[in-house]
């Protein structure tokens, strides 16, 4: 599987990249928790990042790029197969990307959306808990860990994302209107674009994303 994940903060994007990596056996590789690991390391990039995404807006397209070119080309586990999680967000960084891939002689398969109204996701956002370590998500009510609080695999501590609140998550949602939506078109023109209603189960989502990928393989 070689595909890229769009869709709206709380879509359900890692939650189901987890999945499809546990599956196939490919990197999973999110735009976002690398980020997060940059601003836990505390570098002067780090320190920038957090108050762009505090505000829910963008980092860079250039860097964005360079963070995923250096995972594709040294990262082995990406050699079988890739989930890009939050990337492209941009037209930019999509175009950048087929050129990546086209040097290295190789396509997407798939390029899904997950849909869904925006009126959904607040209680999705306001009740995520994460393993920072992993990027693991959980939910307070929908998806709760085994253990209150804790990751199901390390039993070590949740917590609440800092751009997790209602007010960020009006910014991030304006942001992904009126910079990510246009990354749809870029696909359909490909046809490679796929729609799949995110508003249903965890394993309702699931589920159509595996007759997705066993029509094309
Ligand atoms: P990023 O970390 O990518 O955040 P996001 O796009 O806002 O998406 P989320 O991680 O919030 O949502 P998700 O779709 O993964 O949902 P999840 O599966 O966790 O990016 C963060 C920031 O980094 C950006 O705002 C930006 O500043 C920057 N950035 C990142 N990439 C960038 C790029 N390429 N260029 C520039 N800047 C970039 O699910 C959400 C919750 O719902 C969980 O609690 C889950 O348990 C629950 N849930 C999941 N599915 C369901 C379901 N079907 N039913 C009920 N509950 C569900
Ligand atoms: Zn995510």
């Amino acid at each position: 599987v070689r595909m890229v994940f769009m869709g709206p903060p709380g879509a359900g994007k890692g939650t189901q990249s987890n999945l499809i990596k546990n599956k196939y056996c490919v990197c999973h590789l999110s735009t976002g928790d690398m980020l997060r690991a940059a601003v836990a390391a505390g570098t002067p990039f780090g320190k920038k990042a957090k108050e762009i995404m505090d505000a829910g807006g963008l980092v860079s397209d250039e860097i964005m790029v360079g963070m995923i070119r250096d995972e594709l080309e040294n990262n082995q586990e990406c050699q079988r197969g890739f989930i890009l999680d939050g990337f492209p967000r941009t037209v930019p960084q999509a175009e950048k990307l087929d050129e990546m891939l086209e040097q290295r002689g190789q396509q997407l398969d798939h390029a899904v959306e997950l849909a869904i109204d925006d009126a959904l996701l607040v209680s999705r956002i306001t009740g995520r808990l994460i393993h920072a370590p992993s990027g693991r998500s959980y939910h307070r009510e929908f998806n709760p860990p085994r253990v209150p609080n804790r990751d199901d695999v390390t039993g070590e501590p949740l917590m609440q994302r800092p751009d997790d609140n209602a007010e960020t998550l009006k910014k991030r949602l304006a942001t992904y209107h009126k910079q990510t939506t246009p990354v749809v078109g870029y696909y359909q023109k490909r046809g490679i674009w796929r729609r799949v209603d995110a508003s249903k189960s965890p394993a309702a989502v699931w589920g159509t994303l595996q007759a997705i990928f066993a029509a094309k393989s």
